[in-house]
């Protein structure tokens, strides 16, 4: 708790995107691995083993970005920026410890940037206001990419957002208008990696399951909202929180899905 607070308070962040919860996330997610890494042990294995195989089919080898870097668990860092000339993170906080990592290699610059181009419209949204539209843009430094990662980020980036409009302006979670707007924002990620030259690898979780101590299903959630990827290259199952971490009584347990070439 107080290495989270010490955290909190230090790490550098534009104000926006701490008011939206960005860097609460990124502490959360800091702290469960701190927990429970055995049980995600394999699953960063799975990532990493995954944007390896696609970086080792790239042709060029001038740039690789990484869209959600986050605290770099899932990307083989030193491996990227070994084999490409230059290596771009993205991210909405770029913690000291990645910052620190990034110094030493050299080649490997960490850039603070919202992807969905939202997070100043939902600071200034107002209810009753048309919900913001989803802008999706790469910095100039991540243009141009010969292999572009979108790294278990495409669920989140409709997910905090949408977290943010229920609990500062009332939108219930299953207002069909939320839920469309929560897809359009992922339409548009896709669409954005498309759009691009380079190989591109997509890592992002499908479904959550909810499963009783025995392992007995209890409830499924589409994360996908109905999106359909295509033909995946590996999937696996990451158990996010095990029993004990949300509750005695059950688990949480991710489909993960991976594409080393996804085309769109
Ligand atoms: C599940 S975490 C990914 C973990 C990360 N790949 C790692 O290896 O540690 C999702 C990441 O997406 C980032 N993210 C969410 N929305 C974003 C946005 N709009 N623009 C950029 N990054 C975003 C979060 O800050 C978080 O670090």
């Amino acid at each position: 708790m107080l290495i989270e607070l010490y955290h909190y308070l230090t790490t550098p962040c534009p104000r926006t995107h701490r008011q939206l919860g960005y860097l609460t996330g990124m502490l959360g997610l800091q702290a469960r691995h701190r927990r429970v890494q055995n049980h995600w042990q394999q699953h960063l294995e799975n990532c990493q083993q995954l944007i390896l195989r696609s970086a080792l089919a790239c042709r060029q080898t001038n740039k690789a970005t990484i869209i959600g870097s986050g605290l770099l668990l899932e990307v083989p860092l030193e491996q990227l920026s070994a084999q490409f000339n230059k290596v771009v993170l993205i991210d909405m906080v770029q913690p000291r410890a990645v910052r620190k990592r990034c110094l030493k290699l050299g080649n490997v610059t960490p850039l603070v940037h919202d992807i969905t181009g939202l997070a100043t419209a939902l600071i200034n949204y107002k209810k009753g206001d048309k919900l913001p539209t989803p802008q999706a843009s790469l910095p100039g430094l991540g243009l141009s990419s010969d292999l572009i990662i979108s790294c278990n980020l495409l669920t989140q980036l409709a997910h905090t957002p949408s977290h943010f409009l229920q609990h500062r302006h009332g939108w219930h979670e299953d207002d069909p208008q939320l839920q469309q707007w929560r897809q359009a924002i992922m339409k548009e990620h896709l669409l954005l990696l498309a759009q691009q030259e380079g190989r591109c690898c997509l890592i992002c979780d499908a479904s959550h399951d909810y499963r009783d101590k025995s392992g007995k299903p209890l409830a499924q959630e589409n994360r996908l909202l109905g999106l359909s990827l295509g033909r995946v290259d590996q999937e696996w199952l990451w158990p996010i929180a095990p029993l004990g971490e949300l509750s005695k009584q059950h688990q949480l347990i991710a489909t993960v899905q991976g594409f080393c070439n996804w085309r769109g």
